[in-house]
């Protein structure tokens, strides 16, 4: 494996910066943790049995499921808001979209999850679009996630808009809790096998799962979208962090912007747990297991999100 001072680019400064970083204040476990990005989504659907499946068979510590909700109030395991991208929902329901204009002139059509109950969606063939060899897989609702990680690896569920579907009027984050108790996993070592850790991009859901709900789960905040780094990653901002999570989940551009975040993160007792590696390009790596080992090794981040869980470096040599 690559040495610190291989990679090149932009990321040949985060190597000289932060090794450092990893030599000081770094409270956590040696080992990393290998977090399945929607399964292992390089190579299967998204977001699907086939992919979780195949995310454990290739090590995965965690799975990721990203939670939307059914009309009839399920949580199930989606990343986008509606269900086009990801599935055959044009073809079995062609009338049931909402035409949107983006970017202030395309016209899209989508189908809102949140239209369509449970029932509806398990029609859907959540695996063609990606290779006609996954056709008939589903969308699996956030129970069926548990069940298949039950016992085998751990899970890292994600609120995704929670204020959407707040609008709406769905509690995402007691529908989480919920679930969550019905399969003995709302508290620490609850499953064995199966320790969770909770997401989002929301500072707010974690938040309420955190203190209204009073969920005693590590949590990591998600940043990169909308998130103003320059007033979290200050000694005051870490402090906020520490009241409504235990880590940050920066994209791989913010700690390319903030070379120092990890060490400042670990100081303040955060775990940092970067998003995400392979699946796409490796940026100014030659492969996408270089660019994972740096931010790893040279980095010192605790674990990272990756769409390529048999790439993922176990150790430093
Ligand atoms: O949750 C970490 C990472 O998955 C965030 O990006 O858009 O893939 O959910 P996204
Ligand atoms: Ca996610």
């Amino acid at each position: 494996m690559t040495g610190p001072f291989r990679a090149i680019g932009a990321y040949t400064v985060l190597a000289l910066c932060v090794g450092c970083a990893s030599d000081s204040g770094d409270t956590m476990s040696s080992g990393r943790i290998l977090v399945a990005h929607r399964g292992a989504s390089a190579y299967a659907p998204e977001h699907t049995r086939a992919a979780y499946e195949l995310a454990i068979e290739q090590g995965a510590d965690y799975i990721e499921p990203d939670l939307q909700i059914t009309s009839d109030g399920v949580l199930i395991a989606l990343h986008d808001l509606s269900l086009e991208r990801t599935t055959n929902v044009a073809e079995v329901f062609p009338d049931r979209f909402r035409e949107e204009v983006i970017r202030g002139t395309m016209l899209v059509r989508r189908w809102y999850a949140s239209e369509f109950t449970l029932a509806e969606i398990k029609q859907l063939d959540a695996g063609s679009w990606f290779d006609p060899r996954f056709a008939g897989e589903r969308v699996p609702t956030f129970a069926e996630v548990i069940e298949i990680a039950r016992g085998r690896a751990g899970i890292f569920p994600e609120t995704k808009a929670p204020e959407v579907y707040g609008d709406q009027g769905f509690d995402m984050e007691r529908l989480v809790q919920a679930e969550l108790q019905r399969h003995g996993l709302d508290v620490p070592g609850g499953v064995p096998g199966t320790p969770v850790l909770l997401q989002s991009f929301s500072a707010e859901s974690l938040r309420i799962m955190r203190q209204d709900l009073g969920i005693d789960l590590p949590s990591t905040f998600l940043m990169g979208t909308d998130t103003d780094e320059r007033v979290w990653f200050t000694p005051e901002g870490f402090e906020r962090i520490k009241e409504f999570a235990t880590g940050i989940g920066p994209s791989k551009n913010v700690l390319v912007a903030f070379p120092d975040a990890v060490a400042k993160a670990h100081a303040a007792g955060l775990t940092v747990i970067p998003y995400t590696f392979g699946g796409g390009d490796a940026d100014s790596f030659p492969t996408f297991q270089e660019e994972m080992w740096h931010f790893l090794y040279t980095f010192g981040a605790d674990g990272l999100f990756t769409n390529n869980p048999d790439l993922f470096p176990r150790d430093e040599s």
